[in-house]
């Protein structure tokens, strides 16, 4: 069911609805000091006071992590109000203001609401586009294998946004261009959460596929015959052992008139990890299904892209494979070449994430990008360093991480830049082919980004993101509900547009 929002300047509690949110900062605002009632304050009056009294009680203080839930018993036109810390007025962000509408909306729903009234705190009028994007990202649950009982009772149909400042002329824009980054990041979200046995690598084809026809994108995709025939080996290798083929996809954004930047974009697409022959443990092998998020995103991001029309090209792949056991599955101790040419000594057949993206790397510089980004569930090591809401990042020059970093920033994702440390490659040397695929247990996420490396060829930018961590989450925060949170494409959507403003 289609999420319905509108704006309108009004009196907080002018829109009815079943659940009222407001947000509250942890500083007056200027207007507040005047003596002018906020929000709160007049709602608190039509509850005769009891909501501030709640407050006091709860030692509410507007902190992020903070929240009161009060059931208005009738003295309002909604069942329950709610009411969410903001933290430091002078510390919003765009990214502040999408995980206050997220939690709105997550909360709503935890209400059972249909109808959510969102009191926007003044100010965040400027941010209508990421305030949308926070209702859609709240809001998403991967309900669709659920029956009878286990159906949510209720979906949020309708936000009625209310400010206390005038609507902005652009609101209309904004509102629709957050609903489609919204939705492009959900796409991302629903093929990580797709059970394995419906996402084989021909279904995670497909669904680039149907992108590209919708948002008129072009499109490549390789079978198994034509990865072989293209020397994709390496893709191949991890390929053989299952009985679902693999698929390479190309997606590509070529803009009208000219384009000042060309930027590439690369994603594993393991869409299960058993570990193949190194077979992983029983135990939450399941989570494997999420294996194929870095590809999940490309398809988000090319729809994010589709909605843009920004002036630079933007090339997505796609490595898409099932990493099983069996009597066709490559083993540890083969050696295989890859499409750069140089030969690969298979060491753990669990390592197979740096093997796709090895050939997938080598087959995307040959569009000549002046930035080439990987992005992959890539290593436990890497969870180990960063825990499991940041991820690793790598690059190849400081100019390219500073510029990486600021997307980060900008989208309000976390990803910290880790030291692609020479010593190390040491470990990736083999008596039987020019690289082994892994090195020892320690600098395990190192080890693999300088494997990577190894297949950009005269790539000047590059980085690489490890998301083995941030893919999911196993509680919900901000904008993420638990499960898949396509974490990496809106840094992602932050660069194309900063190559697009940087250029116009
Ligand atoms: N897909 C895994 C990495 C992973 C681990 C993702 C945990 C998400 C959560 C990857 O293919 C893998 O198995 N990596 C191995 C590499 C090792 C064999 C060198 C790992 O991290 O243990
Ligand atoms: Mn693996
Ligand atoms: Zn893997």
């Amino acid at each position: 069911m289609p999420l319905q929002i509108t704006v309108r300047a009004a009196k907080p509690a002018a829109v009815a609805g079943d659940v009222l949110v407001i947000g509250t900062f942890t500083r007056a605002s200027a207007k507040q000091k005047k003596g002018a009632p906020d929000a709160l304050a007049t709602i608190d009056r039509a509850m005769n006071s009891s909501l501030s009294k709640l407050i006091a009680r709860e030692e509410f203080k507007a902190k992020k992590d903070q929240s009161v839930r009060m059931p208005t018993v009738g003295k309002l036109p909604f069942h329950t109000i709610i009411v969410l810390g903001l933290g430091d007025r002078d510390a919003m962000t765009d990214a502040e203001a999408r995980a206050f509408a997220g939690r709105a909306a997550r909360a709503a729903q935890g209400e059972k609401a249909r109808r959510l009234t969102l009191v926007l705190p003044e100010g965040l009028e400027s941010r209508l586009r990421f305030v949308t994007e926070g209702l859609f990202l709240g809001a998403y649950r991967f309900d669709k294998y659920l029956t009878g009982d286990r159906l949510p009772k209720a979906h949020l149909e309708k936000v009625a946004i209310v400010t206390s400042a005038p609507v902005p002329g652009s609101a209309k824009a904004d509102v629709a261009l957050g609903e489609k980054i919204a939705a492009a990041v959900n796409l991302s979200r629903d093929l990580s959460n797709e059970t394995p046995n419906a996402l084989p690598p021909v279904a995670l084809a497909e669904a680039a596929q149907r992108v590209a026809a919708e948002h008129g994108l072009g499109i490549e995709v390789f079978d198994m015959k034509e990865i072989k025939k293209r020397g994709m080996h390496l893709i191949e290798a991890v390929g053989q052992g299952s009985a679902h083929e693999p698929r390479f996809v190309h997606l590509s954004y070529i803009p009208k008139g000219k384009a000042h930047k060309r930027l590439a974009f690369v994603g594993k697409g393991i869409t299960f990890d058993t570990g193949g022959i190194s077979i992983k443990p029983a135990a939450s092998m399941g989570e494997m299904k999420h294996d194929m998020s870095g590809a999940g995103n490309m398809v988000g991001l090319m729809a994010a892209v589709a909605a843009l029309k920004p002036q630079v090209e933007v090339h997505a792949y796609m490595a898409c494979a099932e990493n099983m056991p069996d009597g066709k599955a490559y083993r540890p101790g083969d050696v295989w070449p890859s499409l750069d040419g140089k030969s690969v000594e298979i060491i753990n057949t669990d390592a197979e994430g740096r093997l796709v993206l090895a050939d997938a790397l080598a087959y995307a510089r040959t569009t000549k990008p002046d930035l080439l980004v990987d992005n992959a569930t890539l290593t436990g090591a890497c969870v180990v360093a960063l825990g499991t809401t940041c991820s690793g990042f790598y690059a190849t020059n400081d100019e390219t991480a500073a510029e990486f970093a600021a997307a980060v920033k900008q989208s309000g994702e976390q990803m910290w830049r880790m030291p692609l440390l020479e010593e190390i490659k040491e470990q990736l040397k083999s008596d039987v082919a020019d690289l082994k695929h892994t090195g020892d247990r320690w600098g395990g996420s190192i080890s693999a980004a300088l494997f990577l490396r190894e297949f950009i060829g005269d790539v000047k930018n590059w980085v690489h993101a490890d998301i083995a961590g941030p893919a999911t989450t196993d509680r919900a925060v901000g904008w993420c509900p638990k499960g898949a949170t396509g974490h990496g494409v809106l840094t992602y959507v932050a660069l194309v547009e900063r190559a697009a403003h940087a250029s116009a």
